[in-house]
């Protein structure tokens, strides 16, 4: 069967990684989780004090970037693959509010754009790939037969962040988690380099009122329906 790309874009906590992964297995396909790319960056660049009162060294962490040594792990038990970071396993460390809070600023820095694109383009050599993030459908993949745009409203995504913090541990307050939801939004959206933008070819996906079954539904029927064709174009 003939493999596709499917990408898919969207804000902060609009659920797309949990949609990418189900999606991911459901077609035996590799998933990519591109956040935790930008994620374990900023833990590196935090490990190696780049990042001083709020303030980063740019020139200091684009000067140790060829250090930082990213992979995906697959964990046979819960059934995707892990973000490794110079041989450490720091799933649980790049989620954390430490790192959010973050993020944003260390994903506008081109030379972490460059590194990170190049490797995600490698990544998608051999297509049967689902991968996430803000620039997929416009810079990694612009040719990506399956292109999904996720949105729903602030309130929504906060408050589905901040149910997934609280039962991880996380001490954190809903207006925390809020203000960290709308200002990713603007950082992201209004970057220099790849801001987030619907590809004018992606199919705008609000999942505000959908719970995650119809969710998974819908787009794994359209996932369904451009493979078929790809077979019959074949
Ligand atoms: O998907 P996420 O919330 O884990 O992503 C974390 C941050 O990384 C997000 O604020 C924006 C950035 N990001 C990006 O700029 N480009 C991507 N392809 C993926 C994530």
């Amino acid at each position: 069967m003939r493999k596709i790309i499917i990408a898919i874009d969207g804000y902060s906590s609009t659920g797309k990684s949990t949609i990418a992964k189900e999606l991911a297995r459901a077609l035996n396909y590799v998933y990519i989780d591109t956040g935790a790319m930008y994620r374990a960056i900023t833990l590196f660049a935090i490990q190696n004090k780049c990042i001083i009162d709020k303030e980063i060294d740019v020139k200091k962490l684009t000067g140790l970037l060829s250090e930082a040594k990213l992979e995906f792990k697959f964990n046979e038990e819960l059934g995707y693959s892990e973000m490794f970071l110079n041989g450490k396993n720091v799933e649980k460390e790049i989620r954390s509010m430490k790192v959010s809070k973050q993020v944003s600023k260390i994903a506008v820095i081109p030379e972490v754009r460059k590194k990170l694109v190049s490797m995600q383009k490698i990544m998608g050599k051999k297509k049967g790939i689902v991968m996430d993030g803000r620039d997929i459908g416009t810079v990694v993949f612009p040719k990506a037969e399956l292109k999904i745009f996720m949105t729903a409203s602030p309130d929504i995504r906060a408050a589905r962040r901040y149910k997934e913090l609280i039962a991880k541990g996380d001490n954190v307050s809903y207006e925390e988690v809020l203000k960290n939801v709308r200002e990713r939004d603007y950082i992201d959206s209004n970057r220099a380099m790849s801001p987030l933008l619907k590809a004018a070819d992606a199919l705008n996906f609000d999942n505000s009122d959908m719970g995650l079954e119809e969710q998974f539904e819908r787009i794994h029927y359209y996932a369904l329906q451009v493979i078929e064709k790809q077979k019959k174009n074949a």
